[in-house]
């Protein structure tokens, strides 16, 4: 159903956020339209407004009075790994700490060794149905980190497989430099930044660099030196920082002009105040806090003291196997304490602007025909679901998936 023209009628409601990033109470401003239509040409939308004055179209298509919502992006994915972590989460149930496990080689190193054996149509294989579930809970934009590969050959696999993958998908490809070699980590950082950071920027493999800056990963030295590199080869950069110790890393992203800060579970006022003081969006994890049981990141208090937040699945095998970007929406609501407005904000303009994109996310003239159609007439079904998906229908530039 692409069509060079097609107007979209029937629908209950229309529900949208403002375009571009949003930050502190003009995150709960949605433009809810009843009994509306949405005109769609070239993949673009043309003309969003109330049904009665729907201008002419070649094609019409009625969507039964159910709810449209903007097509959610998911900013932050591990969707591409291999082996599982089902005897991680055993010791973790037996007691044993996410930290415990990788500083005894299990946990992210247990699936960077099968990631690194595995090859690019096997590494396709295993992720196409994840990015299928995502898909199907309404994300039309997804990210995809590397970072299972250690060894350079294994990260650029893995970035290969997202570069396949794009043909099925829509996917912003990053580049993640995850936990340190267990030797030799000071040249491990000097070759990220003068051989892989470089290579991926030529070869077009990735449109951000991200770092994990933690007490078992990455110092904000070294981070910072990685950052500069990115800066020096045209791409963005993007941190996991505050999930255990609030180490500096969300001041130096801040500082440096990081696209976003994720993760922020450790996050305290220091931090709070620096993301909502900078144009960095505070990427938020809710899968994470219920898989791992960490605290909830500090959404409520990172919204209120005017910071532009976003909410992310953080789909990977250890730390979050959520398969659905509207359950993150829906979690960021029970366990961080946002309003459903300010969810499905997090979860469209303001996770687009966490990829730097400013294209999507809203139902505005202009912006890309990304959107879903609801089972129900209600959109507040969308954040009220928990275990069902409340999305019957997927469009992706105003094409059905
Ligand atoms: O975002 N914290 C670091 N990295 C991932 C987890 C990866 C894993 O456990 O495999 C995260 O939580
Ligand atoms: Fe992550």
């Amino acid at each position: 159903m692409s069509g060079a023209e097609t107007l979209f009628t029937n629908i209950s409601q229309l529900v949208t956020p403002r375009p571009g990033p949003q930050r502190g109470a003009a995150m709960r401003e949605l433009t809810v339209l009843e009994d509306a239509a949405l005109l769609v040409k070239n993949g673009l939308i043309e003309w969003v407004g109330p049904a009665s004055a729907a201008p002419a179209a070649a094609q019409t298509l009625a969507l039964g009075g159910r709810a449209v919502v903007p097509g959610l992006i998911d900013p932050h994915t591990h969707a591409v790994w291999a082996g599982d972590r089902l005897r991680d989460w055993e010791a973790k149930l037996g007691g044993a700490t996410y930290e415990e496990i990788l500083s005894r080689g299990g946990g992210i190193r247990s699936t960077m060794r099968a990631t690194a054996a595995a090859s690019v149509p096997e590494l396709v294989r295993l992720a196409r149905p994840r990015l299928g579930a995502l898909r199907d809970s309404g994300a039309t934009t997804v990210e995809v980190k590397s970072g299972y590969g250690l060894d350079f050959d294994a990260e650029l696999r893995m970035l290969q497989a997202v570069r396949e993958l794009q043909a099925e998908f829509e996917l912003i490809p990053t580049l993640l430099i995850h936990v340190p070699p267990e030797q030799g980590r000071a040249e491990y950082v000097q070759g990220v930044c003068n051989d892989l950071i470089p290579r991926v920027a030529r070869e077009k493999l990735a449109a951000a660099v991200d770092v994990f800056s933690e007490q078992e990963a990455f110092s904000v030295d070294e981070t910072r030196a990685m950052f500069e590199a990115a800066r020096a080869n045209g791409l963005r950069f993007k941190l996991h920082a505050d999930q255990f110790h609030a180490i500096g890393g969300t001041e130096l992203a801040c500082e440096l002009g990081a696209l976003s800060v994720d993760h922020l579970e450790a996050s305290g006022p220091a931090q709070i105040a620096a993301l909502a003081a900078s144009g960095t969006v505070a990427t938020i994890l809710p899968g994470v806090t219920l898989h791992l049981g960490l605290p909830a990141a500090p959404a409520r208090q990172l919204v209120d003291a005017g910071a532009v937040v976003a909410v992310g699945t953080d789909l990977n095998p250890g730390s979050s196997p959520a398969f659905s970007t509207q359950l993150a929406l829906a979690l960021a609501i029970r366990l961080n304490r946002l309003t459903p407005a300010e969810a499905l904000t997090a979860c469209t303009v303001n996770a687009a602007a966490a990829l730097g994109l400013n294209d999507r996310g809203s139902l505005s003239a202009g912006q890309r025909a990304d959107f879903s159609v609801l089972h129900s007439p209600d959109w507040r079904d969308l954040p009220y679901t928990l275990g069902a998906s409340p999305v019957a229908d997927v469009f992706i530039a105003g094409v059905k998936q």
